[in-house]
């Protein structure tokens, strides 16, 4: 069971995500969260996206976009059980354990809690949040603005009974985004 951000920002209804874990366990099968955009403070609420949920995953995993900034590392989280697993197989992988990318791991989690990132998830992503909700008022081509902290999705429309994606209305705004971007970083 993953959650994660790739296929949109979808809010799970309150009870749904402990009821698929359930699902699943009964079923024999194992909860994974991929935690890769959710994790780490983005949503503001919690260090873990599936935390707001009050579900405990058996497995899950950050990659580069979370744990390492930008640094090529990834994390996997599980237990000792299934830890274990892995020891009675031959396995092994190339770059594991590499001190440079492990140490800007550690560096991103002081900055987390040192410059109390999630708080700011929290505080900024909610106004952001709030303030295009007032656009969505004014603007019918914003259909629905979804999701927590920086966690946050906005839905353009053509039609908002039908939720027909505004195709070329999203082209433009990423285009105004890029622009604004380059600025920034010019
Ligand atoms: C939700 C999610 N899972 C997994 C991945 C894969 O991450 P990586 O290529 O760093 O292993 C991505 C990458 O964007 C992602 O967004």
């Amino acid at each position: 069971m993953y959650h994660e951000g790739v296929g949109g920002i979808v809010e799970l209804a309150a009870g749904y995500l402990s009821a698929a874990y359930d699902s699943v366990r009964k079923a024999g099968g194992l909860c994974i969260a991929d935690e890769v955009q959710s994790g780490f403070a983005r949503t503001g609420s919690n260090l873990w996206g599936f935390e707001s949920h009050g579900v405990q995953p058996d497995i899950g995993n950050s990659s580069l976009l979370g744990i390492g900034n930008g640094i090529p590392l990834g994390a996997v989280v599980t237990t000792t059980e299934i830890a274990k697993v892995l020891t009675r197989r031959s396995y092994f992988n190339t770059f594991g354990g590499n001190a440079v990318c492990t140490a800007a791991g550690l560096a991103v989690l002081k900055v987390i809690e040192k410059e109390k990132l999630q708080e700011n998830a929290f505080v900024v992503g909610s106004h952001l949040k709030e303030r295009h909700k007032a656009l969505k008022d004014k603007y019918e081509v914003i259909g629905d603005v979804r999701g927590q902290g920086f966690m946050l999705g906005v839905e353009l429309v053509t039609d908002r009974e039908l939720k027909t994606p505004a195709k070329e209305e999203t082209l433009h705004v990423m285009d105004q985004m890029k622009g604004k971007v380059s600025i920034l970083i010019g």
